[in-house]
């Protein structure tokens, strides 16, 4: 009787040693969502990006304004950023970002310096050729969208 009941408890001991280790193995598993998200968090766009987004929302209602004939006299980005924030993977302040983006700055910041000789379609538009510039190596895919944002 005494061996029967260690057989049956040597089985049930197996059995929960077989079941804690599929556990375990389920846990293997597990690991595999994570890495999902972590690829996910390789697509969240970058500060940089975002910036980039905020900076073409300003420019497309800097456009309709101008030709509408308003004067746009608020310049509501802060252009430091530029310079601060972080970019995604692949890319970086390189020395043509760097001979770019200072020219860019000081072109965006003149379109709504309302004491300019300029006329504010020139500047509006050379502002932008500053982001066409910098994207030509910088980051080619949005410039279609970019070149939208011209006035005719
Ligand atoms: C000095 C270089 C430079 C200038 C100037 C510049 N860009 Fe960019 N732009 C970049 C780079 C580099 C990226 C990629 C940033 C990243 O992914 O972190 C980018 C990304 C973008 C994106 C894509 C954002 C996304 O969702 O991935 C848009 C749209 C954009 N820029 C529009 C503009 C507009 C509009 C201007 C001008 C008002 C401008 N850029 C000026 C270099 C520049």
């Amino acid at each position: 009787m005494a061996s029967f009941y260690n057989n049956r408890f040597l089985v049930v001991f197996l059995l929960v040693v077989i079941l804690v280790s599929s556990c375990k193995n389920e846990e293997k598993v597990e690991v595999q969502p994570k890495k999902e998200t972590v690829e996910y968090e390789i697509y969240r766009p970058s500060e940089m990006a975002n910036f980039m987004n905020a900076m073409y929302a300003y420019n497309v209602q800097l456009k309709q304004q101008i030709i509408k004939g308003e004067t746009p006299v608020v310049m509501s980005l802060d252009l430091m950023k530029m310079h601060s924030a972080e970019m995604s993977n692949g890319h970086g302040r390189t020395p043509v970002w760097n001979s770019f983006v200072n020219v860019f700055i000081e072109a965006q910041q003149s379109v709504a310096d309302t004491l300019s000789n300029v006329e504010l379609k020139a500047r509006y538009n050379d502002a932008i050729n500053n982001c066409l510039a910098c994207h030509k190596t910088e980051c080619t895919g949005p410039i279609p969208k970019i070149k939208k944002l011209l006035i005719q």
